[in-house]
């Protein structure tokens, strides 16, 4: 059995993402697993090199899990020649020079999203990456959950009929931080520091509706700062300039109409923190981050609008589980799983640059329209710059 041995230099594996989900659930995890098993009989097995800016921190990181290669320098992680991939979960204003280094540094990438603040960036990007040749992915986790996964089943089973328009609610209550702290790091509540939920959320409806319904075509987008003051990590006030609450419609191939909320200012009364509903000709569904409940139009009730009494039915129970039907792990694994497959053994691999940067793009757009109160076309982009 011939072992294939990916060196990768892991940035921001302090923060929430890069240690639980991409270092401990994914890496990690796959580790114990005894590696990833690739049909050809090979097994990959990825090796992390931590980085980070503070020594004690990422050494503290590296020893609780038994790693022995950490750096505060990235220049050093990519002059080292075991390294074969450069992987970003840092801050979104980091990721720009980062990923830029890595790629002329001759190394494939993998980052988190979004992958520029601007589409400008993000394009750029996606150019000098195909141009050096290398591999390379942005995560699009949400494709990878339980409830999207059943969903997508649906689709590709034609249960829904002519797919007539999907809801969605993202959102729960973030604390501003002064009676209680903050749940989520500070960053996300300063447009000059890369936070704003757009830019955060747009990417992932992005890479959602295009995958599991249909491409997006058109955007338009109102949003709020609603809480204008907030505490940090520290405890500090400070101002927060970017929009914590945003209400889209998009317009998708076929007429189809997306209404997705997204909010850090709202209080969850639904299953999951997020949820989307597509009402088809013949069916609906109504999926969460796990769960998935579907029903047909031979099963579908008759409610007869009449204030005077109260609800004759319990529309909430007339819904059917989708079952599993396999074994789902974690989205992030998956998903490290593929890229790691594309790069040893070139299986195919969509989701590259180029559908990074149509989730900024969709951000960038969404933001315009909300600044100038009126529906904006979404182009496909352009690979060349010709
Ligand atoms: N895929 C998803 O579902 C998902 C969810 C949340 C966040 N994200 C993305 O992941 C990235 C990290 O988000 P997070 O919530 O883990 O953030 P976080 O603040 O918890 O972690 C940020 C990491 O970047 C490092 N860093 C590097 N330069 C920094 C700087 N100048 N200032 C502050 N930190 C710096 C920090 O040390 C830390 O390791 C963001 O780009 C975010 O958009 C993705």
């Amino acid at each position: 059995m011939t072992r294939e041995v990916v060196g990768i230099a892991m940035n921001g594996v302090t923060g929430r993402m890069g240690y639980r989900q991409h270092l401990l659930r994914s890496i990690l995890a796959i580790r114990e697993q005894g590696g990833l098993a690739l049909p050809d009989g090979r097994t990959v097995w990825p090796e992390p090199i931590l980085v980070g800016r503070n020594a004690e921190k990422i050494e503290a990181l590296a020893a609780r899990h038994g790693l022995d290669k950490w750096t505060t320098s990235l220049d050093e992680a990519l002059a080292d020649p075991s390294v074969t991939v450069y992987f970003d979960a840092q801050v979104t204003q980091a990721r720009v020079p980062a990923l830029t280094k890595a790629i002329e540094a001759g190394k494939h990438i993998y980052t988190e999203k979004p992958t520029a603040e601007t589409l400008e960036e993000a394009v750029r990007l996606a150019r000098i990456a195909d141009a050096a040749g290398i591999k390379h992915g942005v995560v699009q986790d949400k494709l990878f959950l339980p409830g999207l996964l059943k969903l997508k089943r649906l689709v590709d089973s034609g249960f829904f009929g002519r797919i007539l328009s999907v809801r969605g609610e993202f959102g729960y209550w973030v604390f501003e931080g002064d009676w209680q702290p903050a749940q989520r790091p500070s960053w996300n509540y300063r447009s000059e520091d890369g936070g704003g939920i757009i830019l955060d959320m747009f990417p992932h409806w992005r890479y959602v509706l295009d995958h599991v319904i249909a491409p997006v075509r058109s955007v338009y987008a109102e949003a709020r700062t609603d809480i204008p003051t907030r505490w940090d990590e520290r405890g500090r006030e400070y101002k927060a300039t970017a929009d914590d609450a945003a209400y889209a419609i998009f317009e998708l191939e076929g007429g189809i109409v997306a209404s997705l909320n997204s909010s850090w200012t709202t209080r969850v009364n639904r299953e999951e923190l997020v949820e989307f509903q597509i009402d088809g000709t013949h069916g609906s569904a109504v999926a969460g981050l796990r769960t998935c409940k579907a029903q047909h139009r031979a099963a579908t009730p008759k409610p007869v609008w009449n204030p005077d009494i109260p609800a004759t039915e319990d529309f909430l129970a007339q819904w059917q589980e989708v079952p599993d039907n396999a074994v789902l792990d974690n989205g992030f694994k998956v998903q490290w799983e593929m890229f790691l497959a594309h790069l040893v053994a070139d299986a195919p691999y969509s989701h590259d640059l180029w559908a990074g940067a149509r989730g900024v793009q969709l951000a960038e757009l969404g933001t315009q329209s909300w600044r100038e109160g009126r529906k904006i076309a979404v182009p496909e982009l352009d690979r060349t710059g010709k």
